[in-house]
């Protein structure tokens, strides 16, 4: 079956074309900025320049014709509203005249069902879904996807970026936080904010600023700490939480999974529990429309449909509120 899966929670306007388990072509346009953060109405006029040229594209590097498509898929929650509305108008205007199916999907459950599908043998693992403006730890139990830990203020991503800016570095951060960070070995201590599975980073950010205020700390050495700090604080979480629900596969998600030397924490602690860290390639770790046209079609698979008038975004729908019938 040949899905269309559009992906507009955030930064990214993206296209993807999956034939089941075969992704023909995972195209995006992202939103950047040299120097600040994102302006919703700004990156939702974005998402109109672009749309029409990346449905084009992704069509042209899957080789196959609109009319070819079976069924379209788009992420309907959560996220920033300007954002999904014109995914979710393109996904209704496309599936209408296409006179083909719709299916909405969640694209934080998107995050950790892309990983069965890249790894067949990763069938129940806890999920680190690390990014932006989402820190959660997602593990299915009793019919749900439950999240046993999350950041109780702002997504990792979301600290990183913040913390990039303040120190005249452009949007993403994630990137040149990390570049800076390896050129440092220097320890400095900031604060480790665990709570029970749950994390927070305002105080470290606003401890970070502090330090970076008073210039007598290098850059380099307070990248470093950052890295260290944060990423053992979600190496212990998700050790806590593989350890509560009695799991031995961890799954990484989302763009500050990405990060070398947080993969490489989680592998550390995967190897000495005897469990399997599973990571996607990059392209399935950012958000993508891949792994939108893929929930699309298991939740489709599975003899879920969609009426067109169910398909109102739900920018604030929560993991847990998701029915998971499809599994
Ligand atoms: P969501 O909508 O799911 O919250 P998002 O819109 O934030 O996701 P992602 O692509 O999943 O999008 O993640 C982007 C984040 O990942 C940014 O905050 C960016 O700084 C961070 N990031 C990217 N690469 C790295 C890296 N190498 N190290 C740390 N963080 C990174
Ligand atoms: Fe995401």
């Amino acid at each position: 079956m040949k899905v269309l899966g559009i992906e507009s929670t955030a930064h990214t306007f993206g296209v993807s074309i999956i034939d089941n388990k075969k992704v023909l072509s995972n195209h995006k346009a992202v939103y950047t900025t040299e120097q600040g953060g994102m302006i919703p109405y700004e990156v939702s006029e974005h998402h109109y320049d672009n749309f029409m040229r990346i449905i084009k594209e992704s069509l042209k590097k899957a080789g196959i014709s609109l009319s070819e498509i079976e069924l379209i898929s788009f992420s309907q929650s959560p996220g920033i509203g300007n954002t999904l509305r014109v995914g979710a108008v393109v996904a209704r205007s496309l599936a209408v005249n296409l006179n083909i199916p719709i299916i909405g999907v969640n694209h934080c459950i998107a995050h950790l069902e892309i990983g069965n599908m890249v790894f067949p043998e990763c069938k129940d693992p806890v999920l680190l879904y690390v990014s932006g403006a989402n820190t959660q730890i997602i593990a299915f139990e009793a019919n749900r996807y439950r999240i046993f830990g999350e950041t109780l203020d702002m997504g990792v991503g979301n600290f990183i970026d913040s913390f990039a800016r303040y120190i005249g570095l452009g949007f993403p951060g994630g990137p040149k936080i990390e570049k800076l960070a390896s050129q440092s070995k220097n320890y400095i201590k900031i604060p480790y904010c665990v709570k029970g599975m749950d994390v927070n980073f305002g105080g470290i950010l606003t401890n970070l600023k502090q330090k970076y205020k008073k210039k007598t700390y290098k850059t380099e050495d307070l990248c470093y700490s950052l890295q260290e700090t944060i990423f053992a604080m979600l190496t212990e979480v998700s050790e806590r939480a593989m350890a509560h629900c009695s799991k031995n596969e961890l799954l990484l998600g989302g763009g500050v999974a990405c990060n070398k030397r947080l993969q490489e924490m989680c592998e550390i602690m995967c190897k000495q529990r005897g469990a399997k860290l599973y990571v996607p390639e990059n392209q399935f770790l950012v958000d993508n429309p891949a792994m939108i046209a893929w929930l699309g079609f298991i939740k489709y698979r599975s003899g879920i449909r969609q009426k067109i008038e169910d398909t109102k975004i739900q920018p604030y729908l929560r993991t847990d509120e998701v029915e998971v019938i499809w599994r």
